[in-house]
């Protein structure tokens, strides 16, 4: 398995969820042993020199990706979840949605400590709001984003640009469209 091979496995839906949006759906790579392993490896190939102490990834497919990058790492994961799920005190920030609408990410404040460095992942980086939020509960907890890494970027939405004028951080897409 390759990097190009990963390509077979992402499902390119025409018109979801409305008009005009092709959507790339990462579903049959996380359903195939080999391809989910190789996404996997090849974010754990581009962690190794980050000095990474905590991975950190968006409800809900934030969570395919880090959590077993961070347990092939040993390192934690910590989850930032969709805004009333969290029992402890948390830190929100809330961003826009690709198709419209507002939404808040949560993380627990006792998750991270200051210094701490923290590589978030995800599935894919659209117009990057979810994982400028991300970023911004990380900073406001003292953490220092060591990286972002995604599965997917759509190029086109300049999410890429967007996460760059936060502050520039090492960045890895295993595919663009
Ligand atoms: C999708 C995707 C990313 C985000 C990308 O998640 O998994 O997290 O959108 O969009 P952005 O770069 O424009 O913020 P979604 O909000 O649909 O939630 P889900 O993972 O629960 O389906
Ligand atoms: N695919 C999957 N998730 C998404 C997309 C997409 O094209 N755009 C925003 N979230």
């Amino acid at each position: 398995m390759t990097k190009n091979d990963l390509h077979d496995y992402v499902a390119s839906v025409k018109d979801y969820p409305e008009e005009g949006v092709t959507f790339r759906d990462i579903s049959p790579l996380m359903g195939n042993g080999a391809a989910y392993r190789e996404a996997i490896d090849q974010i754990k190939d581009f962690a190794k020199d980050l000095n990474v102490d905590l991975i950190a990834g968006p409800e809900s497919r934030g969570f395919i990706v880090g959590s077993p990058l961070a347990y092939t790492l040993g390192v934690g994961f910590v989850p930032a979840r969709k805004v009333g799920k969290l029992p402890r005190k948390a830190v929100s920030a809330s961003y826009t949605l690709e198709y419209g609408g507002v939404n808040e990410l949560e993380i627990h404040e006792d998750a991270i400590k200051p210094g701490q460095r923290v590589l978030i992942v995800d599935d894919l980086l659209a117009t990057g709001g979810t994982i400028n939020a991300t970023r911004k509960i990380i900073e406001e907890l003292g953490g220092v984003v060591a990286g972002v890494a995604f599965i997917i970027e759509l190029e086109a939405l300049q999410g890429r640009e967007k996460i760059m004028q936060a502050g520039e951080v090492p960045f890895l897409a295993l595919m663009e469209y």
